[in-house]
């Protein structure tokens, strides 16, 4: 893979220089400097920002690493829970807004730092009445209400491990993410909300714990009025469980290589990755990088707009915002509903400084114009943020004008499921070419290399890999280590993240996008092999290839090949009915835009099939080598 860019397109690539103001105040005030000391010694860079948190015990070594395995903050106890709530309520920030949540219409809610606390407390309480103890998964299948936030939390204070799945997944993705992470306790709601409607989530988790045996009760979050009925033994309700109960729960004391939680993703083959990260490495890394690179100040108000369901949600909107003592707005409100002006609007309501977001939102936004961000007063805004997927130069340009006024730093952030923290990005007040997310942060070692680790040089694509382990890296892959080690082997001393990139002459990185067979539409990693195997469940369907094709807004979408069992054939009503179906077993997330009817599908002689090369198809472009395609 020595494919080599157009040098001068990149090296035209304009920059864009923040306001002096941005570095002068920054907590990283010089990138360069910092980094070096970074990486002349990075157990004391690490072991300096971990004593910035409060820990039950000390850790007695930094790191110990035995290639792939890591281990960080070795023998030190401590609570996540307590960086996130009691820390600050004994502080200053007693008092000071932690969450801040919008739903549709006129509701909302705020939780200082002490009322967060004393509602985590209870609803930990609740649990342990209900017999969730240390160590049982707890699966949360939630809307996005301050309700999801204090379910995490609460598990993480009493040592249970929780296992978030987004409430966009369908049954048959839920049944597999509780049945293979063994969940005893499921925490859901009655419905969530979106552009007016209610979306019936508790009807989708009576579907998926049909055939989940470790299931032991259900907690259900009953927002409609009158509210359902919770009809077998095992179904409790969410505040019931809260009421009555000490405002006081004691966290207990965990290891910093105790699990904190299981979030799955999907991967390049086969099903989806029980990612398994720590408590001590994990605090550590979201708390730097939600201080250093979103520059956190005290009186910041911050807007992810992600969902606690993904790794983002996890890291940027409970775990290092709250470990760093941020305001923390969220809302269940969709961009564009009840008209696409939904999102500006509270920005202007909210005087939101930190805006956190996706280049699928950024290009939606792009296509409804600029008479709906110019309609609202945005200039509370300090710094723009994205994630998910490559920030394009044309989006980045437009979020730039449009909505930073020329004048907000926008960060790229590059970053995983696995990696738990931000690893790569340009950080506030230096300089920003559109299309590159940046540098690697302090604290993180990157680079482009090519199948042997080999450093490429400038303007060569390869694969993006890290090599040095850091403190928020997953420790292995739930019941299957060998997928965890796979990423280390795949290239000799690196970490593979799957990614290819290529780098400029000043070290700045591209990502160019993914190097295996996960999708990403929207933002959301679809793995092939689910919707294939989603595909092939339906009763038409013998085999089933699924691809990305490339598109302006979604970055890809979802296109289907099918070959049909004898006796079916292919017509409209039949694809509305597969779309349907993978709808119903994945969820809307994964729902192919197109199906094409296929006899055969291009496969190598053992029997793989060879997307690369249908898509190659697809695009009109030359397939590569094909030589051990077995089609003839
Ligand atoms: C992609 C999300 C380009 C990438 C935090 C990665 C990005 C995958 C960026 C991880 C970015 C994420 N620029 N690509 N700034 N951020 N990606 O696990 O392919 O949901 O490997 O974590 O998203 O997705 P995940």
């Amino acid at each position: 893979m020595a494919e080599r860019f157009d040098v001068r397109s990149i090296e035209q690539v304009p920059t864009y220089a923040p306001d002096p103001s941005y570095k002068q105040n920054a907590w990283v005030r010089d990138y360069s400097w910092t980094y070096r000391e970074f990486f002349s010694n990075p157990d004391e860079f690490w072991e300096n920002v971990a004593r910035e948190l409060e820990w039950f015990k000390p850790w007695d070594r930094v790191r110990e690493w035995k290639y792939p395995y890591a281990k960080w903050f070795v023998n030190g106890k401590l609570n996540i829970t307590h960086n996130c709530l009691d820390r600050h309520v004994l502080s200053k920030r007693k008092n000071k807004v932690a969450l801040i949540w919008r739903g549709e219409g006129d509701e909302g809610r705020v939780f200082t730092y002490n009322q967060l606390y004393k509602a985590v407390n209870r609803f930990a309480n609740g649990l342990k009445n209900i017999g969730v103890k240390r160590g049982d998964c707890v699966c949360i299948y939630m809307p996005l209400v301050p309700e999801q936030i204090i379910a995490m939390l609460a598990c993480a204070r009493i040592g249970a491990i929780h296992n978030v799945v987004f409430a966009g997944f369908g049954a048959q993705a839920l049944n597999y993410r509780i049945n293979d992470a063994e969940a005893k306790f499921v925490i859901t709601a009655d419905i969530g909300i979106r552009r007016g409607r209610a979306l019936p989530l508790k009807i989708i988790v009576d579907e998926a714990i049909t055939h989940a045996p470790s299931v032991e009760r259900v907690i259900v979050l009953r927002r409609q009025n009158p509210p359902i009925e919770l009809h077998s033994e095992i179904e409790v309700d969410f505040k019931e469980i809260m009421g009555g109960v000490s405002p006081e729960c004691k966290p207990e004391e965990m290891d910093a290589e105790d699990v904190l939680f299981y979030l799955y993703t999907s991967g390049s083959t086969g099903a989806p990755k029980g990612v398994v990260h720590t408590c001590g490495g994990y605090m550590v890394g979201v708390y730097h990088t939600m201080k250093c690179v979103f520059d956190l100040k005290e009186d910041d108000i911050y807007w992810c707009t992600a969902d606690p369901g993904w790794i983002t949600g996890h890291s940027y909107i409970v775990y290092g915002p709250l470990c760093a003592g941020a305001t923390v707005f969220i809302t269940e409100q969709t961009p564009d509903f009840p008209d696409p002006g939904a999102w500006w609007r509270l920005i202007e309501e909210q005087c939101i400084t930190i805006f956190y977001t996706a280049p699928t939102a950024i290009r939606m936004f792009m296509k409804l114009g600029e008479e709906w961000p110019d309609k609202y007063d945005l200039s509370s805004l300090r710094i723009l943020g994205s994630v998910g997927e490559p920030l394009n130069p044309e989006a980045f340009e437009w979020h730039y004008r449009v909505v930073g006024k020329q004048k907000c730093p926008i960060l790229d952030t590059w970053w995983q499921t696995e990696a738990g923290m931000h690893m790569l990005t340009t950080l506030v007040g230096e300089p920003m070419k559109p299309g590159f997310v940046g540098k690697p942060i302090p604290g993180v070692v990157a680079d482009v290399v090519d199948k042997n680790g080999k450093p490429v040089k400038p303007y060569e694509g390869g694969f993006l890999v890290i090599k040095e382990p850091w403190p928020s890296m997953f420790r292995t892959v739930l019941k299957n280590d060998e997928r965890y080690r796979k990423y280390w082997e795949t290239i000799p001393n690196c970490y593979a993240a799957g990614d290819l990139a290529v780098k400029d002459k000043d070290g700045y990185i591209m990502v160019l996008g993914r190097a295996d067979d996960v999708i990403i539409v929207a933002g959301h990693n679809i793995g092939t092999a689910e919707v294939e195997s989603a595909l092939v469940s339906h009763r038409a369907v013998a085999e089933a290839a699924a691809i990305g094709k490339p598109d302006p807004m979604r970055g890809n979408l979802l296109k289907a090949f099918v070959i049909l069992r004898t006796g079916h054939s292919p017509s409209d009503k039949l694809t509305s009915e597969l779309i349907h179906h993978v709808r119903m077993t994945l969820g809307p997330i994964a729902m192919p835009s197109e199906i094409e009817y296929v006899d055969k599908l291009p496969k190598t002689r053992s029997g793989k099939i060879m997307r690369r090369v249908l898509k190659a198809r697809e695009l009109g472009m030359d397939p590569g080598d094909i030589s051990t395609l077995e089609e003839d």
